[in-house]
């Protein structure tokens, strides 16, 4: 059986200021994923560039936003809807970012947000994680409630397109010394698998790809993707550096 390919989601969050050093991001960024054959990449872009890159298209790599609209019309000052998306050729939306809930989004919300997006097409990369870790593992209660209420109702048929991603909160935007060990993590995909399989079934669950997000570099890659039973990655910080990101993108193999 062909080995599906390891997806890596670059976030570049809110960066870089402008269209310039946007587009020598990109195409340094092109440049070092050119070479990778174990990878899928896929750019997480700011609006103001996202969609003139995703227009042209990538041979290359996918293109995905941070964020999409809660309806599809309507008078919604400063949002964009999951169909202006797919209409510019975007492939992705990451939806729940922790950075987005701690702006005041809801599992509810965000659970309208991922049907919508899904209903539309495009592929959706839902984000859940603790904010911190408690000895008695009341973390995973909160996860699992967390997980449960961001995915809402969504049928079956709408399942090959989502993909999971754990991101303790506590784990990003530091050093790679300070992210999840893979021990850890793989206790953790293991849950969030079961979670996925008590919510739709042994069949359904279990082809959900989930990947690990929070302080991930060349250094910790490859033991995360290795031990944490994970199909993939989201790189925040490391993938608005090209050389650190292709160092990255070799550490995981060719
Ligand atoms: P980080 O960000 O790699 O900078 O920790 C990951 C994320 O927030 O998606």
């Amino acid at each position: 059986m062909k080995k599906s390919k390891i997806l890596i989601v670059a976030n570049w969050k809110m960066n870089p200021d402008n269209y310039a050093e946007a587009e020598d991001l990109l195409h340094q960024s092109i440049g070092v994923v050119k070479n990778t054959k174990s990878a899928r990449v896929v750019l997480c872009i700011p609006y103001p560039w996202l969609t003139d890159f995703s227009h042209k298209g990538s041979k290359i790599v996918s293109f995905g936003a941070q964020d999409a609209a809660i309806e599809e019309k309507g008078a919604l000052t400063g949002e964009v809807s999951p169909t202006m998306l797919k209409n510019s050729g975007v492939e992705y939306v990451i939806l729940g970012h922790s950075e987005r809930r701690a702006l005041g989004e809801t599992d509810a919300l965000v659970a309208q947000k991922v049907l919508l997006a899904l209903k539309t097409g495009l592929k959706v990369i839902l984000c859940v994680g603790e904010k911190e870790r408690d000895l008695h593992g009341e973390y995973l209660l909160f996860l699992r409630n967390q997980l449960i209420n961001s995915l809402g109702k969504i049928q079956k048929k709408y399942l090959k397109k989502l993909i999971v991603a754990y991101e303790p909160v506590w784990a990003i935007g530091k050093s790679e010394k300070e992210a999840m060990t893979p021990d850890d993590l793989h206790e953790t995909s293991l849950f969030i698998k079961k979670v996925l399989v008590e919510v739709y079934g042994q069949d359904s669950g279990l082809i959900i790809p989930i990947l690990y997000g929070g302080s991930v570099g060349a250094k910790n890659a490859p033991s995360l993707l290795a031990l944490g039973q994970i199909q993939g990655l989201l790189v925040g910080h490391e993938s608005l550096n090209p050389k650190k990101f292709g160092e990255l993108l070799s550490s995981i193999g060719n």
